[in-house]
Formats: C-alpha cells, sequence, structure tokens
C-alpha cells in the first residue's frame, strides 16, 4: 500500500469519526479517473455508490473493487447523466437507500465527462443540431448534470451538517483562456438561470466556428470542453456561495457545512487524454489521490476554491 494512502486510511477514523457506511458517490466510475476515485476511496473505508451508464461494465468494476475492499464497501447505480430521467430516477433511488442519512451522499464526486474536438462539432454542422446542438451535449454532460446533482444533494447535506463536493473540472476551462469579453461576461453571472442563459448564448454563438481564445493563445482543439468546465467552474463558486449564505449565520452549523471544491486532475493518462500529453500524464491512480485528499482534507482543502495538485488556482 503506498504511504499516501495508508495515511489516508490511519486518517480518516479522526476526520470522519467512527460513523458506519459514509458514503461516496461517484459519476462515470467504470472506467478511468472516476473508477480509480472510487476504487481508493473504497480502501480509505467509504462506501461507494459506483455510477455508470453501462450497467454491466458498471457491475463488473464493482465486484473487483468488492473482491480488493470488501463487499460492504462499494454497490452499483446505473447513472446516465446525459439523460434527466435517469438523473432523477437515481435521486429518487438514492433517497430511498435506507443506508444513507437522509437520502444523501457525504461525498458526490461529479467525474463523468465528455471530451468533443472541434472537427467532430463542425461535422455535426450538417447533422440534427449542428455545432450549436454539440455544444448543447456537453453542457449537458459536463455541467448541467453535476449541477442537478448538486442541487439534488445540498439541502440535505446542508440539513445534517455534511459533505463535500468535488467537481472534476479541467485547467481548459480558467477564464484566463476564455475571450476576455466572454470571461468579462460570464465573471457577471450571479445566479444559476444567468448562468444557463450564458451557456445557451454561448452554444448558440458558435454554428458559425469557435470563438476565439484568450489574446495571444492558440486556439483549442476542444473548445465546447473548455466551455463546459469553465461554466461548471462558475456553478461551483455560485453554489459554494449559496450554502454560505444559508449558513452564514449559526457558526455551530459552519463548522460543518458542505464544501463544495473544482479540481483539476492535470493530463491523466485515460481514454480521454491527448496523445500528445499521455506521455507525461499522470496515471488515474496518482491523480486519484489528489482528489481523495480533497474529500478527507477539509481544513486544507476550502469550499468555492479551484485546486490542481493540492494548491489552489486562478478560476
Ligand atoms: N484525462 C485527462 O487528462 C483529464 C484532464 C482534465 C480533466 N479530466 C476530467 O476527468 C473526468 C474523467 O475523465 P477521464 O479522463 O477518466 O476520461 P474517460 O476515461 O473518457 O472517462 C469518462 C467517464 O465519463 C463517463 N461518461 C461519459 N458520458 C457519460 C454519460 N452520459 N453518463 C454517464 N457517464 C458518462 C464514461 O462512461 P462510458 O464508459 O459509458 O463512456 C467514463 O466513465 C472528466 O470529467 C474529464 O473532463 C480529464
Amino acid at each position: 500500500m503506498a504511504f499516501p494512502v495508508l495515511l489516508f486510511v490511519l486518517l480518516f477514523p479522526l476526520v470522519h469519526g467512527f460513523t458506519p457506511r459514509i458514503t461516496a458517490v461517484v459519476t462515470g466510475g467504470n472506467r478511468g479517473l472516476g473508477l480509480a476515485i472510487s476504487d481508493l476511496l473504497a480502501e480509505v473505508g467509504y462506501h461507494v455508490i459506483l455510477t455508470a451508464r453501462n450497467a454491466e461494465e458498471g457491475q463488473a468494476r464493482v465486484a473487483d473493487i468488492q473482491r480488493r475492499h470488501g463487499q460492504n464497501r462499494c454497490e452499483f447505480m446505473a447513472l446516465d447523466v446525459s439523460e434527466p430521467k435517469s438523473i432523477k430516477a437515481f435521486v429518487d433511488q438514492m433517497k430511498r437507500n435506507e443506508e444513507m442519512r437522509g437520502g444523501v451522499p457525504h461525498v458526490l464526486i461529479n467525474n463523468a465527462g465528455i471530451c468533443v474536438r472541434d472537427e467532430d462539432a463542425a461535422a455535426a454542422v450538417e447533422g440534427s443540431g449542428g455545432r450549436e446542438g454539440v455544444y448543447r451535449s456537453v453542457f449537458d454532460i459536463n455541467t448541467w448534470a453535476p449541477v442537478a446533482l448538486m442541487e439534488a444533494c445540498l439541502p440535505g447535506m446542508c440539513k445534517h451538517g455534511f459533505g463535500c463536493i468535488v467537481n472534476i473540472s479541467s485547467g481548459d476551462g480558467e477564464l484566463a483562456y476564455l475571450h476576455s469579453e466572454v470571461a468579462k461576461r460570464l465573471k457577471r453571472v450571479r445566479s444559476l438561470a444567468e448562468l444557463k442563459q450564458f451557456s445557451d448564448w454561448v452554444a448558440q454563438m458558435q454554428q458559425e466556428g469557435p470563438w476565439p481564445r484568450g489574446e495571444g493563445l492558440a486556439p483549442v482543439s476542444w473548445p465546447a470542453y473548455s466551455f463546459s468546465k469553465a461554466v461548471l467552474n462558475a456553478a461551483t463558486r455560485l453554489l459554494q456561495s449559496r450554502v454560505d449564505a444559508l449558513v452564514s449565520k449559526d457558526m455551530k452549523v459552519r463548522a460543518h457545512q458542505p464544501r463544495i471544491v473544482a479540481i483539476c486532475p492535470g493530463d491523466v493518462n485515460t481514454a480521454m487524454c491527448d496523445e500528445h500529453a499521455a506521455h507525461d500524464a499522470l496515471s488515474p491512480e496518482q491523480a486519484a489521490l489528489d482528489v481523495v485528499w480533497a474529500v478527507l482534507h477539509s481544513k486544507e482543502c476550502h469550499g468555492g476554491y479551484f485546486y490542481r495538485a493540492r494548491r489552489a488556482i486562478p478560476w
């Protein structure tokens, strides 16, 4: 067992007490980073709800994790984050789960995501929805599904005074990489409704071709992905301020208020990784250590911040 993992195992009971069945939901847990995060969370003692859209694959990965860490450490639930009906069915299933306090998990890792290259978006121009349709699907999966899951969990987390939500974002979504006028507009957004209008506007405006990036920067090969992560980061800030406003008057609650953080895992050697970056990329298991660090270290990892390699980075 690697030293940091051993440390987590030793610190885990101190951080969370000895309550049985501390649950963690991971989206897109069937492969890549999501699988490594699920495995590590099960190793350090969580009861992991590994979700995936492909039930056969998800159940097979759950069986692997159970073999390694124990029957009680992992279960499967189906969740296709591109389907509002699937999100609703998953949330209903969570609420009926008697093992979960108040039907909410202690930890939610919004990991599932897709990256669409601009040439594929351009190819879709002739197809249904065109480039705008491609942007909308990327926003739905990478941004609006995580928001729906956060909105489902946060009332219970606030009520019970626990919770950590990690949004797996990307440095590609940093404001510095957006065109300055677009970044200014995004910074002015003050509510989720305004954020939705912003993402709709971005999707509509790309029909003729992608916008230029930040001044002096070469075009990125996956602009829809970058925008979806920039908007996910904005949702992280907005929802954390909503939590802060709810609990600001009650110091007792404040000590245990839910934290929402965004994490850029760096380049990770998964199916999504750019082939040029794969050579120097982290393994999913290495990248998962930083994600689980965020979950376990509430004193060092603060809600409403964006982290890479355990350090806060600019939005
Ligand atoms: N790899 C990198 O270098 C890198 C860098 C920065 C950020 N990230 C972020 O890290 C996260 C994980 O990506 P990864 O690198 O592990 O990529 P990956 O190997 O391609 O895994 C993506 C995961 O998302 C799932 N997913 C996609 N669409 C879904 C849907 N509609 N419903 C449910 N699950 C869905 C996939 O499930 P299926 O098997 O069913 O497709 C898969 O489990 C993503 O949010 C990504 O943006 C990755």
